[in-house]
């Protein structure tokens, strides 16, 4: 009966996982998506304490303490984080779920090196799997976490052919598990550890070539890693509901990874090596030439503003920076209450993060109906009259299309030239994420609004009042 009771829990939670997987796919749904997934989790965890296992030996404190203790870090982790601190704050926590496969793999193997199980071939590499898989995703993540946070500088910590260490590492770390899954009798305490230790080491060395902007990329393959070891765990365990999970974790974190390549056309394996810090194609933004810039006062862009039919705001990272959103807001209430249309144009990598520009805009209530993806803003762009980009660069940079030298060329990106003007706020001529130079700035329709996009957006919100 109490095992006919576990596995319709485990079979409710995975259901739970899934759809709540499936409504984190559209803003509206995505708050309901996350507390069914919670709700599935939590009755996992519930089924799982009422197996006979669980509360022999006094286990039950121990569990009970450390979900109570764990429950608290995490929820006044994810209540104070600010919404710009997102990334570090999932690495760090993908970080935990892989410490949490080396340390299960780790006391299971520990009994094999002590001589107090045996193991078969194939458990041997499911648990040498689940060590290194969680191993990598560890210490990865901390370091992913480290460099989001500012607090490692890129190049200290990248040796010259680095890429091509790695690749050896690799390769004389898979040499070294299949030689123990082979030999398992010849795995001792000390040969584990030592295993362990390379594994943590290669999962920073793995890391630290990859350039800091690239992270949000490495996180979600890291947390794919995660899912993996979780799942392999499922295996060691033979507990479904870890199993179910840890494939949804692994294939989410996958596609997740696959899709922001796709939005910036790079493949892994330019992310993995260094990425567009390596790349150095393009025209560099120092090489302004003799082109010039056009300003836009603000009394000027008020008046255009307010008598227009249709506008088009595009954020970028620099609305994230510049904690912009709110003043966004006030300016697309003052220009609707006088008729005039206003949408968002969303590129996939707008910002550092999947989501961050929806998740920004949400804070402040904007109707996901005003959010337009790439391919919808585009076909509207031909009949808008102001596009204002908020700090946004290479989402709307047209070398992209028309620059085969260029480092973006072939990323899709918004075709802001072809409204009837286009607005820059920004803070100076410097480059974007990628590096290069921007020609729109320099395209006869647009016209520059130096300053940072909060107080650009506050002053210009100040002057359509007064129109
Ligand atoms: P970026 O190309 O990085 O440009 C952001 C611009 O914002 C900068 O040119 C900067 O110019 C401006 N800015 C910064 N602070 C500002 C402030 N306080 N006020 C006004 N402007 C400010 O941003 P994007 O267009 O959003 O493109 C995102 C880039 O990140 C893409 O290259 C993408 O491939 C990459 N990327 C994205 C992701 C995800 S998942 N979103 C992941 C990895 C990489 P100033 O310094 O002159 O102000």
């Amino acid at each position: 009966m109490l095992g006919a009771v576990i596995n319709l829990s485990y079979l409710i939670g995975a259901l739970a996982f899934v759809l709540g997987l499936r409504r984190l796919s559209s803003p509206d749904t995505a708050r309901r998506g996350n507390r069914l997934a919670a709700f599935g989790m939590g009755l996992a965890i519930l089924a799982t304490l009422l197996t006979p296992n669980a509360q022999g030996n006094g286990n039950i404190i121990w569990i009970l303490g450390a979900i109570v203790l764990g429950g608290l870090i995490g929820w006044r982790a994810a209540r104070k984080v600010e919404m710009t601190a997102m990334p570090q704050l999932v690495s760090i926590f993908n970080g935990f779920g892989g410490a949490c496969a080396v340390v299960l793999a780790g006391l299971e193997l520990e009994r094999v090196a002590s001589g107090m199980q045996q193991a078969t071939t194939n458990e041997m590499v499911i648990l040498l799997l689940t060590l290194f898989i969680g191993g990598v995703a560890f210490t990865g993540s901390i370091l992913a976490y480290l460099k989001l946070d500012g607090k490692v500088w890129d190049e200290k910590i990248t040796l010259p052919q680095h890429s091509l260490i790695n690749g050896i590492f690799l390769l004389g770390l898979l040499a070294f598990m299949i030689f123990l899954c082979w030999q398992s009798a010849s795995l001792t305490v000390v040969v584990l550890i030592i295993f362990t230790v390379l594994t943590l080491i290669y999962g920073l060395s793995f890391v630290a070539p990859i350039g800091g902007a690239d992270m949000p990329v490495v996180i979600s393959l890291l947390n794919s890693f995660t899912g993996l070891s979780a799942a392999a765990a499922g295996l060691i365990y033979n507990n479904q509901i870890m199993l179910v999970g840890g494939i949804l974790v692994g294939a989410s974190g996958t596609i997740l990874t696959v899709l922001m390549c796709q939005a910036m056309n790079r493949s892994l394996m330019n992310v993995l090596i260094g990425g567009f810090s390596a790349s150095g194609g393009g025209s560099k933004a120092s090489t302004d030439g003799d082109q010039t810039v056009v300003e836009v006062g603000l009394a000027d862009l008020a008046i255009q503003l307010y008598y227009c039919d249709k506008v088009m705001m595009v954020p970028g990272y620099g609305l994230a920076v510049a904690q912009a959103q709110k003043a966004c807001k006030e300016l697309d209430e003052l220009l609707e209450a006088n008729q005039v249309e206003v949408k968002y144009a969303i590129h996939p990598v707008a910002g550092r993060m999947p989501g961050h520009m929806n998740v920004l805009l949400a804070e402040v209530d904007i109707p996901y109906s005003k959010l337009l993806d790439l391919e919808e803003a585009n076909a509207e762009l031909k009949d808008t009259d102001v596009v204002i980009v908020v700090g946004a660069n290479d989402v709307v940079n047209p070398s992209a299309e028309d620059d085969p030298g260029s480092s973006i060329y072939g990323m899709p990106v918004l075709q802001v030239w072809n409204a009837k003007q286009v607005i820059v706020l920004k803070r100076s001529m410097r480059p974007g994420y990628a590096g290069i130079q921007n020609p729109l700035f320099f395209h006869e329709k647009t016209k520059m609004l130096f300053g940072d996009a909060k107080d650009s957006l506050t002053k210009l919100v100040g002057e359509v009042k007064n129109q």
